[in-house]
């Protein structure tokens, strides 16, 4: 073994890793020409995004690092040649875009308490109805009929938390129906009910079994949350993608221009691997999950972190970028909490006034936060994201680093922002839009800058990540995003490829 080949491996070792035989043959014939010291470098920058942290490096990660190497070479960008310059494969296929949902145009509290009212009501009865079509669930009564005793002292009912407090190893829970309102005890001496309980928040409605102890408490023997079955997706037929890009913040100083323009040139053909330039020819959707701009005073100093002060101008320069994304592709918007439009969930689409150069740039489908899509039969639920720093604030176990768990717990809650009225503005309307009521096949957000994939129960977990370097105010938070990654989604087989545009 050469020199140069023996500190390669070490270096690795040193990292942490183990190598596996397949992955050593790949490193060597791919560093046949030189270049071992850069690939390994990658590998090892790749190794440091896989969640979870892997124990050792796979043919496919260097495989994966060696790709991404090609992309930075400037023999490639210059590259126009072969693929992407004839007619293109999604060039060629109808669009079947539809919407689901969107709740632009249906929004209009005026913040009064009946609105508020409303609004929880909207949400007991939205997840009423979805543990009320659920065999195990269905045949809840409510919390008076286990107060009175229900059948042997035991009770079932669906019910909405009002409170949570922790007492060494009891938590209890205050919770409501319709009629009634009792405490529910949690002990540790029930470990699987106790790990659900620590997880929960104020107005999330679940299920409960409980036992009458005295007076008007409640011991809790099982508690359900609404979850999603586990069942087969849809997808579609032919191989075709939709790339999924969210948090550009173009205005900010840290906005990664450079790579963001690699992956306009990408979508256009221009450059890439033979393997990415195959993918980019089948995108037939992009979706743009929200913080287009960076807006204006949405966090007290932003200003220190703004190139492009003007809100407007933010617009005229994100519309010149979204131009050039190939005509025949599909754009889908959706606003974020950076977006000039208002800030309470559910945000309408964003208006005219502020993104008529966007609008006017190319054809585009601009929605609100949330809202659903069906592409070629796939059945997507875009959402920003804006109540993930809540969920992580308030959940014991998760972390801002590995986003899917963070969906997760969405999708089982069967809601966007569980707790009403942290960091996370929640118009009152009189319709919870904010509930998961249709189980999508592609849940995808951004807003925390940290991109990540996986599947849960069927449904395919996308965070987008961001197009923007770590800015002053994450510095201050001690915030470290993972920016520069597009996901893109196979729409056949709902499997996600991750391209490193750094
Ligand atoms: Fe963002
Ligand atoms: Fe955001």
């Amino acid at each position: 073994m050469s020199e140069e080949r023996r500190k390669a491996i070490g270096t690795i070792l040193e990292a942490g890793f183990q190598m596996e035989s397949d992955a050593f043959k790949a490193l060597m014939e791919i560093s046949s020409m030189g270049h071992l010291d850069p690939l390994v470098k990658e590998v090892l920058r790749v190794a440091g995004t896989v969640e979870p942290r892997p124990a050792s490096i796979s043919r496919d990660l260097v495989l994966r690092a060696a790709e991404h190497l090609d992309l930075s070479g400037k023999t490639l960008e210059t590259d126009h040649s072969g693929l992407g310059h004839g007619r293109r494969f999604a060039e060629d296929l109808e669009s079947r875009l539809e919407v689901v949902s969107d709740p632009t145009g249906k929004l209009g509290t005026t913040g009064s308490f009946d609105d508020f009212l409303r609004y929880f009501r909207s949400r007991f009865d939205k997840m009423s109805l979805l543990f009320r079509q659920r065999m195990d669930t269905r045949n809840a009564g409510t919390i008076s009929d286990a107060l009175s005793g229900g059948s042997n002292g035991r009770g079932r009912f669906i019910c909405m938390v009002l409170d949570k407090r922790e007492r060494g190893d009891r938590i209890f829970l205050t919770v409501d129906d319709y009629e009634d309102e009792a405490t529910v005890l949690v002990g540790r001496q029930n470990p699987t009910v106790y790990e659900i309980a620590r997880k929960i928040v104020r107005d999330q409605v679940i299920y409960i079994q409980a036992r009458k102890s005295t007076g008007p408490l409640l011991v809790a023997e099982s508690i359900v949350l609404p979850e999603i079955p586990d069942r087969k997706p849809a997808h579609a037929n032919e191989e075709i993608y939709a790339a999924l890009v969210s948090d550009v913040h173009v205005g900010s100083k840290v906005f990664l221009e450079e790579e963001f323009r690699r992956v306009l040139s990408w979508l256009k053909g221009d450059i890439g691997t033979p393997n990415q330039r195959d993918v980019a020819e089948r995108v037939k959707y992009v979706l743009i999950g929200g913080d287009l701009v960076d807006g204006i005073g949405v966090y007290p100093r932003q200003e220190v972190d703004l190139a492009v002060p003007d809100i407007y101008e933010q617009y005229r320069l994100a519309a010149k970028f979204v131009s050039e994304i190939p005509e025949y592709m599909d754009v889908v918007l959706i606003p974020g909490n950076h977006d000039a439009v208002r800030q309470a969930l559910p945000q309408p689409a964003i208006p005219k006034d502020f993104a008529g150069p966007v609008y006017d740039s190319r054809k585009i489908t601009s929605l609100g936060d949330p809202a659903e899509v069906r592409l070629h039969g796939v059945h997507f639920l875009l959402y920003h994201g804006t109540s993930l720093m809540d969920i992580l604030s308030g959940v014991p176990g998760l972390d801002y680093q590995r986003p899917v768990e963070v969906m997760e717990y969405q999708l089982r809650a069967r809601h966007l922002s569980p707790e009403y009225g942290k960091m996370t503005p929640i118009g009152p309307e009189q319709e919870d839009f904010l509930v998961v009521e249709r189980v999508p096949d592609v849940f995808t957000s951004g807003h925390i800058h940290v991109s990540g994939a996986g599947v849960y129960r069927g449904t395919t977990i996308v965070n987008s990540g961001a197009w923007q370097g770590q800015t002053d105010y994450q510095k201050r938070m001690g915030l470290i995003p993972k920016p520069g990654i597009l996901p893109v989604v196979n729409l056949k087989t709902l499997d996600v490829k991750m391209i490193n545009f750094q």
